[in-house]
């Protein structure tokens, strides 16, 4: 969702280096966007020019922009208000003189905003965000900028980050509750930023805001406030691990088939050096009295997922639930109970709101994450990061076999086997390999190309290919905006099958499992009605009218699976014409309700 990325140091080209971090965010999802710098030679009064536009970044320049060493920049994801280049922020008060940005809702904006236009405020756009920075103008009358920032936040009601320039100084005032804002110390200037890969071209050497965390930054210094009681607050930096190259394309024309054809590699370093840690917090499964999974989207079917794998390899049982439901269904939560959180970004509001209950209730966290330092991986009392590097393309990929890579090795060490788990990985890397050989990848292209025109199509799993069978359809409709519906093979003759009609695709996942023959069942009563099926198995079957071969892995089977669905997914969206990283509407982090 919105991306920050601000500067304050020594350059003088604010602008581009505000522009190049607003374009490393761009994955996030976004409908406009804008920045803005501090004019030269206006003394003590900042003066700023600001550039907003709506739509993708693009080809846009800002090299027009003046020569500042001051600037922030934002993307929005519209909220409230339509995508209007006045909606677009920064904000800025009646003089002009104070910018702000803003991530998050504030629930409470009508009234606020009523009381700004009594005292005389005039507003320009309809967005909740220009609220806060009218409000800090009115405090500031009474009390320090820094002051009046702390005390308008405080006002805020809801989940969010504001960042603020100061009108009469080259500092920032940010602030965060529940909406990620990290910092990045740099060598001659500071940056604030929504997410730390956009910080990496400059340093890595950060602080992750925790919640009502207020940061006051210029070009030497950092402090941090507790936004409640005013007081100075010690921090304690953290460094990143990932690379730049890591978040960058490179070879690949997309971030997606860039993150799929990292899966092998990653699976094999999670089956080295994961082992250690699965029986470390294999531990606290087996203590709880009882186990939950919780995610949303891609990282929900990772849960279903988790509870086979639990229950086939270590025969324990874990429920499971999406976040935004969650809530609804934890009454019976005690202190003997264990959450497993599982995201990419570890900043899914539902997520996050989902364990924050199931905290109240005195249940234990374990958060499964990618992203070190994200709200959730503080959150928890056990956290452990997944290891999958930066994923940009919007549709989860590689943070998704990343999570069952380490359920896998989970349960195995549950079950008091935690090398079988090795190994079963091992075999899963090796045919994940093979589904992304080029002649491998030419055959799911082909059968891209054939279904790329049609309206609807069906996947059917059972078993670890149900999760398996949701996920495929999920990365279908999220980048070739294709309906794809994906569901138990057993729900078939409960309704989906009135759908089917002649050359209908239906997807059929059949491992060298117990559910073959009920699977190839499922297929054959599909074909009977016109569908075209299509058989992703270790062998071929005359039931197929296309067949796409994976080696089986065991349990681990359902990853191999899931890429031969993320490459059909990205192959379709290439063939519709799409841009497969920034599906419409979507976005990376989902950090509102
Ligand atoms: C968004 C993304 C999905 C992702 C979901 C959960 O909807 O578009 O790809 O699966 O959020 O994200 P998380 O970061 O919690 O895994």
């Amino acid at each position: 969702m919105c991306g920050i990325f601000g500067y304050v140091g020594h350059q003088e080209d604010a602008a581009d280096i505000v522009f190049e971090g607003l374009k490393r965010l761009e994955y996030r999802g976004y409908d406009s966007w804008g920045i803005a710098v501090k004019k030269p030679g206006t003394g003590s009064k900042n003066t700023f020019a600001i550039r907003k536009r709506t739509g993708k970044i693009g080809n846009a320049k800002v090299s027009d922009l003046p020569k500042s060493s001051f600037g922030l920049g934002h993307t929005r994801w519209a909220t409230h208000g339509g995508v209007t280049k006045i909606n677009a922020h920064p904000h800025t008060d009646c003089t002009g003189s104070i910018v702000l940005i803003h991530n998050g809702i504030i629930e409470n904006y009508e009234k606020l905003k009523k009381n700004l236009i009594a005292h005389g405020h005039r507003f320009v756009s309809e967005t909740d965000s220009e609220v806060a920075v009218h409000l800090i103008e009115e405090l500031n009358k009474t009390c320090s900028f820094t002051e009046a920032v702390r005390k308008a936040f405080l006002k805020l009601e809801g989940l969010n980050a504001i960042i603020v320039m100061h009108p009469r100084a080259h500092t920032f005032v940010g602030v965060r509750n529940g909406s990620p804002l990290v910092v990045g110390l740099g060598k001659g200037g500071n940056y604030l930023a929504s997410d730390a890969a956009a910080l990496l071209p400059h340093t890595k050497k950060v602080y992750f805001l925790e919640d009502n965390d207020l940061v006051v930054a210029d070009a030497e210094n950092v402090q941090i406030i507790e936004v409640k009681t005013g007081k100075r607050k010690k921090i304690k930096p953290r460094t990143l691990t990932w690379s730049i190259k890591q978040a960058e394309k490179g070879k690949y024309p997309h971030f997606m088939i860039k993150e799929i054809h990292e899966q092998p590699s990653i699976l094999s370093e999670i089956a080295s050096s994961g082992l250690s840690n699965a029986k470390k917090l294999s531990k606290h499964i087996d203590q709880a009295f009882d186990t939950y999974m919780v995610g949303c989207g891609t990282a929900s079917y990772a849960c279903i997922a988790g509870s086979y794998l639990f229950s086939k390899i270590a025969n324990r049982h874990i429920n499971w639930a999406v976040g935004s439901e969650f809530g609804y269904q934890l009454d019976f939560l005690t202190p003997k109970s264990l959450v497993m959180a599982l995201s990419q970004s570890g900043e899914t509001i539902d997520t996050l709101e989902a364990v924050k209950k199931a905290k109240g209730k005195g249940a234990k966290i374990f958060a499964l994450v990618n992203t070190l330092g994200s709200s959730l991986y503080r959150e928890a009392d056990y956290s452990m990061l997944i290891g999958a590097g930066p994923e940009k393309a919007v549709a989860s990929t590689k943070a998704f076999t990343g999570k069952l890579a380490h359920l896998v090795l989970l349960a195995y060490a549950l079950a008091g086997k935690p090398k079988s788990g090795q190994s079963t990985l091992l075999k899963a890397a090796k045919a994940s390999k093979t589904v992304l050989t080029p002649e491998s990848r030419a055959r799911i292209k082909k059968l891209a190309e054939r279904m790329k025109n049609k309206e609807h199509i069906y996947v059917i799993g059972r078993g670890l290919s149900y999760p398996a069978s949701l996920e495929t359809a999920l990365k279908i409709k999220e980048i070739s905006y294709i309906h794809a519906e994906g569901f138990a093979a057993g729900e078939l003759k409960h309704g989906v099958i009135a759908l089917v009609e002649k050359g209908t695709p239906c997807i059929a996942f059949l491992p060298n499992d117990e559910t073959y023959g009920a699977n190839l069942a499922g297929a054959m009563e599909m074909k009977a009605r016109g569908g075209s099926i299509i058989g992703i198995s270790h062998k071929p079957h005359e039931v197929f009218d296309f067949y796409i071969p994976v080696a089986d892995a065991q349990e681990a089977t359902i990853i191999p699976n899931v890429i031969v669905g993320q490459v059909l997914a990205y192959y379709l969206a290439i063939a519709r014409d799409l841009d497969p990283d920034m599906p419409r509407n979507l976005a990376k982090s989902v950090t509102v309700k």
